[in-house]
């Protein structure tokens, strides 16, 4: 069952699988699956480029520009599975204020060459790109690009690619709350009436449901200010793979992972249920 807290459940059912376009090796992986309980939305933390270079000797920006050509290999991946939504931490508020100028603007030309390089393959694979984030304080010109390959792929019905950019969990919760309160305001609404479903309604995610698996590359254990309020009860997998040699074949073991789990939100499984007794009221000795 797909369950989601405080928010309305978005399902939606996509065209038919591309399975056969996967590699042999994908689909080995894929064919242990269980495509009725393939995840609806994975959100990934790539992490690992600048070490990715380092290890090689190279300089950090070639590990990002790696790293954008293992972005559109997992998207293809994904979309081939149908994937619903996959959503990816391209460039954090943190990343925009503590990297030198310089890393910021390489990452700034090279989200815009990654969009003029791919919408194309978007369209081929049925992937519509989305964006979230204060992406409103991105200079105009990356801007312009983003609204470009958003409109150029708006009709496809395939995977959502959402690229969280200049993005900050906190960041999007002070967003909320403002926008929230602004209603609250207008409409008269007692403080004591706000929900969960509230907030979620005022996230920058609001559309989409809440991940079910969420991916680190580079081994790291951190949620570095992603998601924070959706990832409440999401599968967590780390690997210690850096993201530039990331691939299809690792989402897809990703995705056989968290089909090994059991997620109970907080209650029990269904034996567990069962096996409880009624606790005696003389368990517990009044002190
Ligand atoms: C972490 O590597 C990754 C980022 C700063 C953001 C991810 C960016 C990309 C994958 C490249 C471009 C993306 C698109 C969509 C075109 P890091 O520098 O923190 O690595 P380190 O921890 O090893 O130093």
């Amino acid at each position: 069952m797909l369950r989601s807290y405080g928010k309305a459940i978005v399902l939606r059912f996509l065209p038919t699988s591309r399975v056969a376009e996967l590699s042999p090796e994908e689909q080995a992986i894929y064919r242990q699956l269980d495509p009725a309980r393939l995840p609806q939305h994975v959100a990934i933390i790539m992490d690992g480029n600048g070490r990715w270079a380092g290890k090689r000797s190279l300089k950090r920006f070639l590990g990002h520009q790696q790293g954008a050509e293992s972005v559109q290999f997992v998207v293809e991946t994904a979309s081939r599975i149908n994937l619903p939504w996959l959503t990816l931490y391209a460039f954090s508020l943190e990343n925009n204020l503590r990297r030198p100028k310089t890393e910021v603007n390489f990452l700034m030309r090279l989200l815009r060459s990654y969009l003029v390089d791919n919408v194309e393959r978007m369209n081929d694979n049925n992937v519509r790109i989305a964006y979230i984030g204060r992406t409103h304080e991105l200079p105009s010109e990356v801007q312009e690009k983003m609204q470009w390959a958003a409109e150029a792929t708006a009709p496809n019905n395939g995977t959502v690619l959402t690229l969280a950019l200049n993005y900050g969990a906190r960041s999007e919760l002070v967003d909320a709350v403002q926008a929230l309160a602004r209603e609250a305001a207008g409409k008269g609404t007692t403080l004591e009436n706000i929900s969960e479903a509230d907030i979620s309604r005022h996230l920058y995610t609001a559309h989409m449901p809440d991940p079910d698996l969420v991916v680190r590359t580079s081994g790291e254990f951190r949620v570095s200010n992603f998601l924070l309020w959706q990832m409440a009860y999401s599968e967590i997998y780390v690997t210690e793979r850096f993201w530039p040699d990331f691939r299809g074949i690792h989402l897809l073991e990703a995705i056989a992972d968290y089909q090994r789990r059991e997620r109970r939100y907080g209650g029990l499984n269904k034996r567990q249920e069962s096996d409880e007794a009624p606790i005696p009221d003389s368990f517990l000795v009044p002190r």
